[in-house]
């Protein structure tokens, strides 16, 4: 069996659509906090277990009989939550005895970044070495699909008010990465890989805007704006200084290193982001 952790995301629910089209139905374990939003996968047979990644219980009982596993980053907490969670996460694929597990992890990653995610997905990487499972990384740089939050309302006013100065950003296609996944999981030449997966070139928030449209421009704000401006949407605090750590890791060039490693795992060309543009 394969289990997918986040099966109720974007990213889980893609990569359960593709290992749809490889595995049977009952061979896959969709893990999720709320069975609810997945009543369409378990229509279609798939085995649904819910776990919390706060709760180390639910993690034991929901990786039970799995072989192979897509262990999906966490969201929306700050960097010691998310070390804790990912660690109960790690520690109940262990004891359960899963042969491989793929991790979705973050491009370069590495100590010290900058961007808090980037180093607390490090360190899940360095826990998951530590279990002496074999293991595949896909070290994700940002994706196509998150440019619309990331541009907040650029569409309507033209400014992109980002603090990202000339970092560039190898942007990625969701949907590829995990195709990409459904194919690693389903293949048995990858154990002990660190992917980097990125997009074939890297572009700077001013040459973002100008493919979004020629009037578009992109406002390179102080930190101290952008994160008032966070505040101003109510988001919590921690969150807010995730975010604003995002903007000064791609300002340092954090998300900038391109590979073409993408390409040779789905056998084609990735999406381009000029093509993905257009559909906004
Ligand atoms: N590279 C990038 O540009 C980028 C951008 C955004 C995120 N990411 C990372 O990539 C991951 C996948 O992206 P995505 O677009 O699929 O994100 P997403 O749509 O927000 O999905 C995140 C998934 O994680 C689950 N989750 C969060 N906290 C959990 C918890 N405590 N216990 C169990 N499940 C929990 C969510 O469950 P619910 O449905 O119950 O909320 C959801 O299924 C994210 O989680 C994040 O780490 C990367």
């Amino acid at each position: 069996m394969i289990a997918i952790t986040g099966a109720s995301g974007h990213l889980g629910k893609a990569a359960i659509q593709f290992l749809l089209q490889k595995v049977a139905p009952t061979n896959i374990v969709a893990i999720v906090r709320n069975p609810e939003k997945v009543s369409d996968f378990k229509q279609k047979g798939l085995i649904i277990r819910q776990a919390d990644y706060n709760k180390y219980g639910t993690l034991i009982q929901a990786f039970k009989g799995v072989e192979k596993a897509l262990q999906i980053s966490t969201i929306g907490v700050d960097i010691e939550t998310a070390k804790r969670q990912e660690k109960n996460v790690v520690k109940a694929m262990a004891e359960n005895n899963i042969k491989h597990i793929v991790y979705t992890s973050m491009v370069q990653a590495r100590p010290n970044t900058l961007f808090q995610g980037t180093e607390a997905q490090y360190h899940t990487e360095e826990l998951i070495k530590a279990t002496k499972i074999p293991y595949t990384f896909f070290r994700n740089s940002m994706y196509m699909e998150a440019i619309p939050e990331l541009i907040g309302n650029a569409l309507q006013t033209n400014e992109i008010r980002y603090p990202s100065g000339s970092g560039k950003v190898s942007f990625v296609s969701r949907t590829d990465i995990a195709e990409a996944i459904a194919n690693v999981l389903t293949e048995n030449t990858h154990q002990n890989q660190i992917y980097e997966i990125t997009g074939n070139r890297a572009y700077t928030f001013d040459e973002l805007a100008k493919l979004i449209s020629p009037e578009m421009k992109h406002i390179d704000i102080a930190d101290n704006l952008f994160k008032e401006e966070l505040i101003s949407y109510q988001i919590p605090l921690a969150i807010v200084e995730l975010l604003v750590s995002m903007a000064n890791g791609i300002k340092a060039g954090e998300f900038s290193h391109t590979s073409n490693t993408i390409e040779k795992l789905l056998r084609r060309k990735p999406l381009d982001l000029v093509e993905y543009l257009k559909s906004l």
